[in-house]
């Protein structure tokens, strides 16, 4: 594929929308020579690269009652790699007859697909079960309208292990242009930079009967939502735009990763809501819902199509009732909406008399983002489901994501250290290990986290990665643990919010009163003698959040997370070696236990990281049986979680050494911080 060399972007905060693309040549030949076919001025995407893309997407045909011949050849035209999912509403004949289609197709081009009913109740009930019961009617079924069948094709896109998924309606004449929409989704995907991005097709003609054929090049519907969404976009710069020019470009495809993140429109609305979404979560206009996307921003593509756009016409009606006043809708009732773009969308919708006056503009159902299920318990309810849907009959088909119920032999548990290890010791960013993180949540593999922060600030990181397993707090001060995460019933010592908590710690006030007692008599000791010199401590009790903000770098709000202690103390100690001393020996004496963690001392009443490790270790052989365990940690206060696990590894401090450690099989991964965890993980997965 060859493109006129990409324009202007527009940006939106991280949200970076390209002008159309013109398309010059659909085959630009393969890597061979490659130099000698660059020219100046155009952007020049080889068959390999896009053929690599293929493979890693899934092609979604939505399907309601269409003609079968049109069916059969929009089939002929998905490129060979690409895995077919057809999402059907078609009546229980026609589905069957769609059915034997898909089989037949399959069975001689030796492809695999999954030919779905939306109506099918065992796939209402796997949604319902597995915590998405948005897309779920009255009647308990899947409700009418593309956008759930999208949304189902976009969940088993991702359980077959897909990395895009694309959509092409199944009433399209033209099947060369059915395989030039999937072309230049791949060719997309393998320019943009992000992660999280989308590639929509503007069609650049789409001929219509008048007297003779006509090439038109504008649909009414889409011109209106075209301008709207601009106007939108006008009022939240200095500059008027028209960037967008595929506001309900039907044929569009994303990466699974912002797949799952958006908020669907039902109906015809999903793809003007699907630009309202990116808009409203990622641009930072609005409060971001997401802490990661930002940081890598998403990317939206528009690609214009060569083959004229050819399709079924249903009729002004439904143009109108089904597409242009959700359309406008989705636009209207968005936060980012303001009351002038708002008068105008009801000015329109009055002239073209969709609305009546003193009508309200209609609100559209909106469904959350398809990251909301819980993938695991979705793949064990498909698990019977799947051999009738994946055809041909009786292939061998395999299922990406881990499954709930786990096997006894493979069990792995990620046990780790926080700050320095997961999280950059500096800013305390985990954005090295993302890709890691992602990948043994998708491999089910649980991450515990123990580190010295308290719960407080424990939850923001948890919240953020969506990580939902037990974890240990403040040095191994307690163990807090989901309700309802295992099964089989255990002790604990009380129950807060959500959580189980088993307690190995002191309580903060009795701790504080104690530590203060043998500062106290630290301090008389160090008066009486000038030889020891000077002492200065200081306690995240006794600071200021701002205090504690400029002496560990973080912001505000985790500083005063921070603080929220409930079972150690943060201390900072500066002075002489002998007078230090002296205040540990103190604090000893009193009982208490004083560890260094990288940068501060944290001064608990006996517990360590290990006993909290060995718990949750436990916990989980009940439950699961067998479990091989890995520790990562970073420095000393590390070695009590280490010494629990089968697997110990240590990664890099900011100078680029590991810690002295004194404890047998230890692995030192080479990587600071998040770099080295994600090293680490790598040698997770290929254990056992
Ligand atoms: N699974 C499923 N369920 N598919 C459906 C349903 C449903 O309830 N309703 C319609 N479809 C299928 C149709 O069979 C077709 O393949 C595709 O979804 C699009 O439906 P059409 O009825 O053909 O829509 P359209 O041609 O008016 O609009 C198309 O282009 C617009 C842009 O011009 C759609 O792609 C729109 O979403 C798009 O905005
Ligand atoms: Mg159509």
């Amino acid at each position: 594929m060859r493109y006129e060399f990409i324009r202007q972007a527009d940006h939106i905060g991280p949200v970076k929308i390209h002008d159309v693309c013109r398309c010059l040549e659909l085959d630009s030949g393969s890597d061979m020579g490659n130099l000698a076919k660059d020219s100046a001025g155009t952007r020049r995407i080889s068959r390999e690269a896009i053929a690599d893309i293929e493979q890693k997407m899934a092609i979604v045909l939505p399907v309601r009652n269409e003609d079968l011949k049109v069916f059969e050849s929009v089939l002929s035209g998905i490129p060979h790699d690409c895995l077919i999912i057809v999402i059907s509403n078609s009546s229980m004949d026609i589905f069957k007859n769609e059915k034997d289609i898909v089989s037949r197709f399959c069975n001689v081009t030796k492809r695999q697909a999954m030919v779905v009913h939306q109506k099918d109740p065992d796939l209402a009930n796997a949604f319902s079960f597995s915590g998405y019961p948005d897309i779920i009617g009255d009647d308990g079924l899947i409700s009418n309208g593309k956008s759930e069948g999208m949304i189902i094709g976009i969940i088993l896109s991702r359980l077959m292990g897909k990395e895009y998924v694309g959509f092409i309606d199944t009433d399209n004449y033209i099947p060369g242009a059915v395989l030039e929409y999937v072309k230049h989704y791949a060719t997309g995907f393998s320019i943009v930079n992000s992660p999280y991005s989308m590639v929509r097709i503007l069609w650049r003609y789409k001929p219509k009967l008048i007297g003779e054929l006509y090439f038109k090049k504008w649909g009414r519907v889409s011109e209106i939502s075209n301008r709207f969404v601009n106007a939108l976009l006008s009022t939240k710069g200095r500059f008027e735009t028209e960037v967008i020019k595929t506001a309900n470009a039907g044929e569009h495809a994303m990466s699974l990763e912002l797949a799952m993140r958006l908020t669907y429109g039902s109906g015809y609305a999903v793809e003007t809501q699907e630009l309202i979404s990116i808009l409203e979560n990622f641009s930072g206009i609005l409060e971001a819902t997401d802490d990661f996307v930002p940081e890598k921003g998403v990317e939206i593509l528009q690609t214009e199509s060569i083959n004229p756009h050819l399709h079924a016409e249903k009729g002004d009606d439904h143009l109108l009732q089904e597409m242009l006043i959700p359309s406008l809708s989705v636009i209207y009732h968005s936060p980012l909406c303001e009351e002038q773009t708002r008068n105008a969308i009801k000015k329109q919708l009055l002239d073209m008399e969709c609305l009546k006056e003193g009508e309200m503009v209609p609100d559209i159902h909106l469904l959350s983002p398809p990251q909301n299920i819980n993938l695991p318990v979705f793949a064990d309810n498909m698990e019977s489901i799947m051999p009738r849907i994946i055809v041909p009959d009786n292939s061998i088909f395999r299922i990406a994501v881990a499954r709930n119920k786990k096997t006894d032999a493979n069990n792995k548990v990620v046990i780790t250290d926080l700050d320095g290890t997961l999280l950059d010791s500096q800013n305390y960013s985990y954005s090295l290990a993302l890709d890691a993180i992602r990948k043994l949540q998708g491999l089910g593999i649980p991450i515990v986290f123990c580190s010295s922060k308290t719960r407080f600030e424990q939850e923001v990181y948890r919240e953020e990665l969506g990580i939902n397993t037990p974890f240990i707090v403040e040095n191994g001060g307690a163990v807090y643990v989901p309700k309802d995460y295992f099964r089989l019933p255990f002790s604990y010592d009380k129950i807060i919010s959500d959580y189980m908590v088993i307690e190995f710690g002191i309580a903060y006030q009795e701790l504080r009163h104690r530590l203060s007692m043998a500062l106290e008599a630290a301090y008389c000791q160090i008066e009486a003698n000038a030889s020891l010199g000077g002492i200065l401590i200081n306690s995240f009790g006794d600071m200021t959040i701002e205090e504690v903000a400029k002496e560990t770098g973080l912001g505000l709000k985790m500083a005063a997370l921070a603080k929220q202690r409930e079972y150690s103390e943060t201390i900072t100690v500066k002075g002489n070696k002998k007078a230090v001393d002296v205040v540990f020996d103190e604090i000893k004496k009193a009982g208490l236990l004083c560890t260094f963690g990288g940068r501060f001392y944290e001064v608990t009443g006996g517990n360590d990281k290990g006993k909290a490790v060995k718990i949750i270790l436990e916990l989980y052989k009940m439950n699961y049986g067998n479990v091989m365990s890995f520790g990562i940690g970073n420095n000393i206060n590390d070695l009590p979680l280490l010494s629990q696990v089968n697997y110990r590894m240590l990664v890099q401090g900011a100078d680029k050494r590991w810690q002295k450690l004194n404890i047998s099989g230890l692995c030192r991964v080479k990587g600071v911080g998040p770099e080295g965890w994600s090293k680490a993980i790598e040698m997770v997965v290929a254990q056992g």
